[in-house]
């Protein structure tokens, strides 16, 4: 028997978003299931009622009609308590649930012998996870939407900009948390070309930072900030008397803030004051993404757009809903992918195997009995680091040197000495005009060697393209093909050298001007 999949209209104020789209619709139903969507569901993520038909779903004209057919609801905000009233009898739910923030709909939902599964409970560390980690999806989008929010308020560009009517500074923004939105926030205004900062308390993410664009500032205060499975703990008052007086810094000088600092099961921690707000210049904006857990900025209020000390606060708590068909199509490819675990049979049957990792994290309640919170994952050790010092030690020991590790000054001095012995050599025997040819070579691979060795890998490729243009140098042999100059006694033109020397000449140019052509572009991705 194939099972029903019920897609409810989410209620929740300001919700736009939709647990499944119509390009989903078609491979639920080639799993098996059969899909049945609330009217109007869709409206607010542009997903309309004939499309899902199209699609292959039936159109259910009420909540109580589509709770009452459903087998396994599709659910983005966790149900009300009139919504769990209304599920079947064995039916299963998939939703946000956020468990340790609503006891009491964990005990309605227990009451009702449903099974549950709430993708904020996903085990992210898993890599099978990934592509079922709603949480990271929306939070990505939450990022990107934040930068456009604060781009909206900010009354400049965010890239500098040197026009005639004068000179544009770029638009400094600092990042509060970066995790996944925060990076993504980093990546977003980074593109729009502005000077991006962030912090974290979590060090291991300065790397991240740096390779979205962004600068890592670090808190002078030496503690670890991780508390397990790659989130967040609270800090010590010393770290946060540290991190206030560094933050109290960045917002003298930043004209925009992006705060995202979490901490599960935790309200937001307060990292800006109100004091640093009235020292942040007019006309400046935060974006408070923690606004639903409290606020990071102390003047915050959910849902808001206040404006304190000439500094606009942004508090809204619907960013994904704010680009609700990005966020429903993203969120409806996770459930899929969810879907496709529960049945790999493809036969509209699923199977809440408790035996799997990824399964048994997300499932928070199973015919009826709570079986949150899951035991913690048991993952293999991370790899023991490698001796970094005892390589190179090696490496010199058998090798001398190794690539890129300097000469020591015995075996230079080797070198330059056989070097000298032989130049010598080659002077008291040669005659003079090799010597000369010969002293213009070997100070052009002492130079050429010199300029390359240096260089960072990733400019190797620019390099090669401008070292392609200069060699086009040779085009000076064809020119004077072209034009010989007079010889006695040998004729002075041949008209074939002369179409030669000439296609010689337009090859290489080709080669000159391209070269240096796309040198200009590679190096235009490594500026700002
Ligand atoms: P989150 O939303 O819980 O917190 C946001 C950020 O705020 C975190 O980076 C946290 O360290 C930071 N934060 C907390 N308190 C702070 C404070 N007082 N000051 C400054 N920053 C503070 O985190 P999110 O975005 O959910 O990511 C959590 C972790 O999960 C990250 O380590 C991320 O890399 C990891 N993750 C792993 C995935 C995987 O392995 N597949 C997928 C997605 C996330």
């Amino acid at each position: 028997m194939s099972l029903m999949i019920g897609i409810p209209k989410e209620r929740f104020p300001l919700e736009k978003r939709v647990a499944t789209v119509p390009d989903v619709v078609g491979k639920l139903k080639a799993l098996g299931f059969s899909v049945s969507v609330e009217t109007g569901a869709g409206d607010g993520a542009d997903c309309y009622d004939d499309a899902y038909v199209a699609a292959g779903a039936t159109i259910a004209a009420s909540p109580a009609e589509l709770f009452g057919a459903a087998d396994i609801v599709f659910k983005v905000r966790a149900p009300t308590l009139d919504e769990v009233a209304l599920l079947k009898d064995g039916s299963t739910l998939i939703s946000f649930i956020w468990p340790a923030q609503n006891p009491e709909l964990m005990q309605a939902l227990a009451a009702r012998r449903v099974t549950v599964l709430a993708m904020d409970c996903i085990p992210r560390l898993l890599s099978r996870s990934q592509k079922m980690d709603a949480l990271t999806s929306m939070a990505s989008i939450t990022g990107y939407r934040a930068v456009i929010e604060a781009a909206n308020q900010f009354g400049r560009f965010f890239g500098g900009q040197v026009t005639a009517a004068g000179k544009i500074p770029p638009a400094k923004v600092f990042i509060a948390g970066a995790g996944v939105a925060g990076l993504a926030a980093i990546g977003a205004a980074a593109s729009l070309g502005a000077i991006v900062r962030a912090n974290d308390t979590r060090n291991e993410v300065a790397d991240q930072v740096k390779s979205l664009g962004g600068e890592f500032v670090r808190v002078d205060y030496e503690e670890e900030g991780s508390g397990g499975g790659g989130y967040a703990k609270v800090m010590s008052e010393g770290f946060q008397a540290a991190q206030r007086a560094m933050y109290a810094k960045q917002a003298s000088e930043v004209d925009i803030i992006i705060t995202t600092a979490l901490i599960p099961g935790k309200p937001a921690p307060r990292l800006i004051t109100a004091e640093m707000v009235a020292s942040m210049k007019p006309g400046s904006v935060i974006i408070d993404l923690a606004a639903e857990q409290g606020g990071n900025c102390e003047l915050t209020e959910r849902d808001q757009v206040v404006v304190r000390h000439g500094v606009t606060i942004v508090g809204y708590t619907d960013f994904p809903s704010r680009l609700s068909k990005q966020s429903s199509t993203l969120y409806a490819n996770n459930l899929l992918r969810l879907a496709e675990e529960l049945c790999k049979t493809k036969d509209g049957v699923i199977n809440v195997n408790m035996e799997d990792d990824a399964i048994r994290g997300l499932t928070v309640i199973k015919e009826g009995e709570v079986t949150w919170p899951a035991p913690p994952l048991k993952l293999p050790p991370p790899p023991a680091p490698k001796p970094v010092a005892a390589m190179p030690e090696k490496k010199a020991a058998s090798h001398g040197h190794g690539a890129g590790a300097p000469m020591s000054a015995k075996t230079l001095a080797v070198v330059f000495g056989v070097g000298a012995v032989l130049f010598a050599l080659v002077g008291a025997t040669a005659p003079a005009v090799f010597l000369s040819h010969f002293t213009v070579f070997v100070l052009a691979c002492f130079v050429g060697y010199m300029v390359v060795w240096n260089v960072t890998p990733a400019l190797h490729t620019p390099l090669m393209s401008v070292t392609n243009a200069i060699s086009s140098i040779i085009t000076i042999g064809a020119l004077l093909q072209i034009a010989p100059p007079a010889i006695p006694g040998v004729e002075r033109y041949n008209l074939l050298i002369g179409i030669m020397a000439f296609l010689g000449v337009v090859l290489t140019g080709i080669n000159m001007f391209g070269g240096f052509a796309v040198t200009r572009r590679m190096l235009a991705m490594f500026r700002k």
